[in-house]
């Protein structure tokens, strides 16, 4: 019997995190179960910082369907398996912190936990369930690369997004006959990049998938030229990479082990400045950054989070834990999350991209390749 229950939301923001909540504690209360949701991610289940949330008498979870962000915050930096932290000699150490998880949601005899996360999360919700947890995943990330499902929640809003910078930069573009650049984000996969670039009628897409040609590109741009089009948009995923050259790091990060601290971004700079320098068109670079992640969810991001909301806490309900809530051949299913993990298999491995990180990236035989190959969109191959 479920009595009570425990959210947290982790990893980088989407639109949806609220929307998800929402299902999940509408569900709760119509069973008569409590909710309450642990603050800023894994770090609130460590600290056992927590609130409640209802929907009822203006509680924490009401009105906020449309509302971006997590009203419970969220970490992008905690692995618990591995956590950071200043000794008393002021030095960094990791420790594996998960006992006093465990002992926190039993103490407080909260009877399952939903975490709403990318790979990264869901790699420390297989370990909490390892260890004896009732865990249930919601898969959450822009990037749409968590393993097992066809879409994550948050990524509809991010594509809406960059769709929308395309149409903006095409009226530069064409009024000034300049190519027009679109850094967008997406880690080590390109879905955003590649389902944008369609949506948009972008020329060209530089995924991470394919590693491009610049000459290539080039070349698509001119033969536009010569076709009296004097502009074009190239729309650049932040992991993309030329034929044996490496991608673009802004930065490393210290986050702590066990969290992915490559900080991607410039490659859309590198891109226009090339272009530039082979078509002798004028470039310009546009880096859409956070813009993908805030927000408003679009309707589909509001409709697949509450799906996946309430089909969480029904899992719970049925008793079946360890499992992530996922989109299958387009129907709402579940599956087990040591299937999610994949080889990662090690307890508080590194998340991300390792070898053993099991991302889902776009596939060559993929519809969206095809079809934007079909519509006439570079790929920089
Ligand atoms: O994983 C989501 C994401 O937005 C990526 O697309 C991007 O590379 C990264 O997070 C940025 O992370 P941060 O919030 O740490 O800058």
């Amino acid at each position: 019997m479920i009595k009570k229950i425990a959210i947290l939301a982790n990893g980088g923001d989407v639109a949806g995190f609220n929307a998800v909540i929402r299902g999940i504690v509408k569900t709760a209360e119509n069973h008569g179960i409590e909710a309450y949701g642990f603050l800023d991610g894994y770090n609130g289940l460590l600290k056992n910082d927590y609130i409640k949330l209802s929907t009822a008498d203006e509680g924490k979870a009401e009105g906020i369907l449309p509302k971006g962000g997590s009203i419970i915050g969220s970490s992008t930096n905690a692995n618990v398996f591995n956590y950071k932290i200043t000794n008393e000699n002021g030095e960094i150490e990791y420790k594996d912190l998960s006992d006093i998880c465990i002992k926190n949601m039993q103490t407080d005899e909260f009877d399952c936990l939903f975490t709403l996360g990318g790979d990264a999360t869901q790699k420390s919700a297989r370990d909490l369930s390892t260890k004896g947890i009732n865990v249930i995943g919601v898969p959450k990330t822009i990037d749409n690369d968590v393993a097992c499902t066809e879409i994550t929640f948050g990524y509809n809003t991010a594509v809406s997004v960059a769709m929308e910078a395309i149409d903006r930069l095409h009226t530069t573009g064409e009024t000034h006959h300049r190519i027009m650049v679109l850094e967008v984000m997406g880690r080590y996969a390109g879905w955003i990049a590649l389902e944008a670039a369609i949506a948009g009628g972008a020329d060209v897409a530089l995924i991470p998938e394919i590693p491009y040609d610049i000459e290539k590109v080039a070349s698509k741009i001119k033969n536009r030229q010569k076709r009296g089009k004097n502009f074009s948009i190239v729309v650049v995923s932040e992991g993309a990479k030329p034929i044996n050259g490496e991608m673009t790091i802004q930065n490393m990060r210290d986050n702590g082990n066990g969290v992915d601290n490559t900080k991607l971004g410039g490659v859309g700079q590198v891109v226009a400045k090339q272009l530039e320098e082979l078509t002798g068109l004028e470039s310009r670079n546009t880096t859409l950054g956070y813009m993908q992640r805030g927000g408003t969810p679009t309707a589909f991001d509001r409709v697949l989070s509450t799906k996946y909301g309430t089909k969480a806490m029904q899992l719970a309900l049925e008793g079946k834990f360890g499992r992530l809530t996922v989109i299958k051949n387009g129907k709402l299913d579940d599956v087990s999350l040591e299937e999610v993990v994949g080889n990662n298999t090690e307890i508080g491995a590194v998340s991300g991209n390792t070898e053993q990180s099991n991302i889902r990236k776009v596939t060559l035989d993929h519809d969206l390749i095809k079809t934007a190959r079909s519509v006439g969109i570079n790929l920089g191959d």
